[in-house]
């Protein structure tokens, strides 16, 4: 079935959608992107997801979309007419297209950005097989650019990472920054050691991810020990626990690092039950 998608305005077939090739995502990867969940046909985190992609948006100097505003009922619009009940929306705002290659950013008043949003159903996506076994994961080098607080579409290397990984007969990577971990390939990276969550602070070295904000807020909530710091690729493979968190993937135990196994290389306690608050919580708040 073809999905109806959003580009600049219009609700269109997915095969009649276009975007010029001058576009500076597709030439400079002048682009940043949104992931955000659904869940029984409802939004989870959307008011955080709109929160990064104003400051993201504002870091890069890049004007916001005409439909800034209405991204809430484009959003709707399209679980509407997807009729999407589990998976994803995926929105992205380029800098536009200036008719040419150039790397100067083009003058504001006369390229408006690119907004597109497409949906991507993952029926079941609350129910992963990865929640129940765990996932394994790699360690590579963090090569990425400085800025890794903004959520842009240069995603080469992570994917670039996610292959490697697979090549091991794992699932992801976490990357690692003079000798700590910055974060995996596509979440935020945890570690758990006598109970006390450890997970990297806040800084350009990694995504201010929104589904870490919410998991460490439950977390504290329920009187768990949350310490954000950096900790080492052995402090990781010497804890009880491992875990990721994204939107996409909610909270995912991690059971392997490099080889070594964590615990009983079974899901933590600590990871499955910050799964299930997180779950339970956002599924109340979702929108
Ligand atoms: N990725 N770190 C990186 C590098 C990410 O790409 C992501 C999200 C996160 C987690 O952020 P959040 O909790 O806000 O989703 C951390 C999305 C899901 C993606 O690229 O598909």
């Amino acid at each position: 079935m073809s999905r109806t998608v959003y580009v600049n305005g219009d609700y269109l077939p997915e095969d009649e959608a276009k975007v010029s090739i001058f576009d500076r995502s597709f030439l400079m990867a002048d682009g940043v992107y949104e992931v955000t969940s659904v869940l029984e046909g409802k939004l989870i985190d959307f008011d955080g997801h709109l929160a990064r992609l104003e400051r993201s948006l504002a870091e890069l100097d890049m004007q916001k979309p005409e439909a800034f505003d209405d991204l809430l009922d484009i959003h709707r619009e399209l679980v509407r007419r997807n009729d999407l009940v589990d998976g994803m929306i995926y929105l992205q705002v380029s800098r536009g297209s200036a008719g040419d290659r150039d790397f100067v950013f083009p003058d504001p008043e006369e390229v408006k950005p690119t907004l597109v949003l497409f949906t991507q159903s993952k029926p079941g996506l609350a129910d992963s097989p990865a929640a129940k076994t765990g996932i394994k994961i790699i360690s590579i080098e963090d090569i990425r650019w400085g800025r890794r607080d903004i959520k842009t579409v240069q995603l080469l290397y992570p994917s670039m990472g996610k292959m490697m990984a697979k090549k091991a007969g794992c699932d992801d990577a976490w990357m690692v920054k003079d000798g700590f971990v910055t974060e995996g390939t596509s979440n935020n990276a945890y570690i758990v050691k006598n109970g006390k969550i450890i997970t990297r602070h806040l800084s350009n070295d990694i995504l201010h991810g929104i589904t870490r904000a919410a998991v460490l807020r439950f977390a504290r909530e329920a009187q768990m020990e949350v310490e954000e710091r950096s900790f080492t690729l052995d402090e990781a493979k010497e804890a009880d626990e491992g875990f990721v968190t994204s939107a996409s993937a909610f909270v995912l135990p991690v059971v392997e690092i490099d080889g070594t196994t964590l615990g009983d290389g079974k899901p933590g306690p600590v990871a499955r039950r910050l799964r299930e608050i997180y779950l339970d919580e956002s599924l109340k708040s979702a929108i």
